[in-house]
């Protein structure tokens, strides 16, 4: 069976990353998560006091950008995947409050993203991966062979989120959590570089009324179809 790229792209919130760990676990694929390098370059400019308030010193990030080395392992127990910052687990670091605060500046950066770009690329010289992200089957690989853009509507996804935080115990307010996705979307639509667009030959997959289950065997079928 021929390997192939699988790019995942999508609004924030719709459940790509547990999607993609599963479809990449399903077929024997390995998962890449590309959100997770933009978190650590967040995590090293705050590490190395590159970030004061809102504002990020550019030049200084610049012109170390050739020092900021990511990488990904599998958790030997769970066999997830876990991100390395310059040699160092970061997996925790980078999916704090802290650094979701500041990874979107970040992240909008057109030298970071360029060199983000690249190793991404690199990833994907063998092909049998699954990549998440924004800008994967529009940027990373254009050529991808299967490209599905996520999306459920914005309810749908404040109610998860609002679902997620109250189960850990965290106040949560709909409303506000309601508003944040849409600021969210409005963001990742707008923003000049590489901003959250469906590819032309991506699947469209609406999640808002699909179980897990159910979206796994659309998935699973588009991949047999590509594949076979
Ligand atoms: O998916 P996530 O929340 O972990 O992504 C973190 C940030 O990185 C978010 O601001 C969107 C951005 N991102 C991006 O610009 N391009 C990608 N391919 C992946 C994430």
């Amino acid at each position: 069976m021929k390997r192939i790229i699988i790019a995942i792209d999508g609004f924030s919130s719709c459940g790509k990353s547990t999607m993609a760990k599963a479809l990449a676990r399903n077929i024997g694929y390995l998962y890449f998560d590309s959100g997770a390098m933009y978190r650590a370059v967040a995590l090293y400019c705050m590490q190395n006091g590159l970030i004061n308030g809102s504002s990020i010193d550019t030049e200084t990030l610049r012109s170390r950008m050739g020092e900021i080395h990511i990488t990904f392992e599998a958790d030997p127990e769970t066999k997830n995947s876990l991100t390395f910052l310059n040699g160092v687990n970061v997996e925790h670091e980078i999916r704090s409050l802290e650094v979701s605060q500041v990874v979107s500046q970040v992240a909008a950066l057109d030298f970071v993203r360029s060199e983000m770009i690249e190793q991404q690329r690199a990833m994907g010289e063998k092909k049998g991966i699954v990549m998440d992200g924004r800008d994967i089957g529009t940027t990373v690989f254009p050529n991808a062979e299967m490209k599905v853009f996520v999306t459920a509507s914005a309810e749908v996804r404040a109610q998860r989120r609002y679902d997620e935080l109250t189960a850990r115990g965290d106040n949560a307010n709909f409303q506000e959590i309601l508003d944040n996705v849409l600021l969210r979307d409005h963001i990742d639509q707008t923003r000049e570089v590489s901003p959250l667009k469906q590819a032309d030959d991506a699947l469209l997959l609406d999640n808002s009324n699909l179980t897990r289950e159910q979206q796994m065997e659309w998935l699973i079928e588009q991949f047999n179809n590509i594949t076979r």
